[in-house]
């Protein structure tokens, strides 16, 4: 139980230019990740996010479809966020601000202005990558696939939380200097709890550490801690829900953590998405949905500023991990608070053997308790 061994996050990161399912940076591709909540993309609007390093316009038409393609025109490398939403010969498009070439949705060029009616030259055969997009209750996601000119069908189907609203009930985000495994692995760090979050409305110091005993198990490409009863510290679940609540936590590659909070009238789950942005920034979005539970409608104004405020709490503390990693990269990792730790990592590496040898992912992990003080 109390064996130990260091680990560095970034195993992954080098070594893998023959490798699929994963980049240079250690991103895992051939992976659904969250591009934006839907309500931040406009109709006929489009803006540049960053994803796994690449710039990338998202958008929406004016019909209402959400796009992403990538946003560096192919001509001269000016992005495609910087033009407009124009139609051409009743197809919606996206034109550059340089010389009006006009791109569809599928990412093909469809009309370049300075083209002579007798020019040989076909637009067509220009395109500017396509990222196939899903969007479900208030979340849109895009597929980011290991070969860029790939059209192939995703490798996986997008993620899925089972039944949600149609939109989320608050939505809160935050970006951390931190490279997207180590704010996978901060996120879902069990010890750090009493002493991060330690607000008196949460967790009190005075409180102290209590034995947690939790039965985990594979799902798919993941791990879920069965339904159980939630800690007796979260005194917020009780009053909103009042007594009899079940929790249930859930962790998927590449990275979506989820934790649903449920009884019999009422339904609760929050989702936290990792984006890597760059090697050492990462996006975390979290949603918030929930239905048969009036009294959270009323709790908004409190409990968006208090995630808000653990999401801070987590930053700060990777802001402080910066200090030591710019000295020394190996940690010592100890079992059990950092058996998910090692989980991720396992899970990753399967992913890309599993995408380098074209097979079916194949969960390495063992139903297993946990225990430790928290
Ligand atoms: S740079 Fe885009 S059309 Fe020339
Ligand atoms: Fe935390």
């Amino acid at each position: 139980m109390a064996d130990s061994s260091s680990s560095a996050p970034q195993q992954a990161a080098s070594a893998s230019t023959d490798k699929t399912g994963i980049n240079d940076d250690g991103f895992l591709t051939d992976c659904w990740y969250l591009a934006a909540p839907s309500d931040e993309l406009k109709a006929g609007k489009q803006q540049r996010i960053m994803v796994l390093g690449e710039p990338v316009v998202v958008g929406r038409t004016p019909a209402g479809e959400a796009f992403a393609l990538r946003d560096i025109c192919p001509h001269r490398l000016v992005p495609l966020s910087a033009g407009q939403q124009i139609e051409t010969e009743g197809e919606w498009t996206l034109q550059c601000p340089y010389h009006g070439w006009r791109f569809g949705t599928d990412g093909g060029c469809k009309h370049m202005p300075s083209l002579t009616d007798d020019s040989p030259y076909d637009p067509s055969r220009v395109k500017v990558r396509r990222y196939p997009v899903h969007e479900a209750s208030g979340a849109v996601y895009l597929y980011v696939a290991h070969n860029p000119r790939s059209d192939a069908p995703p490798a996986v189907p997008p993620p899925e939380f089972g039944p949600l609203p149609e939109k989320p009930g608050f939505v809160i985000h935050d970006v951390f200097n931190a490279h997207m495994d180590d704010a996978v692995v901060g996120l879902m760090d069990p010890a750090h709890v009493p002493f991060v979050h330690n607000q008196w409305w949460w967790r009190p110091p005075s409180a102290g550490l209590k034995l947690k005993e939790k039965p985990f198990g594979p799902t798919d490409r993941g791990w879920a801690i069965d339904r159980h009863q939630p800690s007796s510290n979260s005194k917020l679940y009780r009053w909103v829900f009042g007594g009899k609540v079940e929790t249930e936590i859930r962790f998927q590659l590449p990275g979506y953590r989820w934790e649903i909070i449920s009884n019999d009238t009422a339904r609760l789950l929050t989702l936290t998405c990792l984006t890597p942005e760059a090697p050492k920034r990462t996006r975390i979005t979290q949603f918030t949905w929930w239905t048969g539970a009036p009294l959270l409608h009323l709790a908004v104004p409190i409990a968006k500023p208090m995630a808000r405020k653990f999401l801070s709490q987590d930053r700060e503390m990777v802001d402080l991990q910066n200090e030591g990693m710019a000295h020394q990269k190996a940690m010592l990792w100890i079992d059990d608070i950092d058996v998910q730790a090692k989980w991720y990592q396992r899970l990753k590496r399967e992913w890309t053997e599993c995408r380098t040898e074209d097979r079916a992912f194949s969960n390495p992990i063992e139903p297993r308790v946990l225990r430790w003080m928290s």
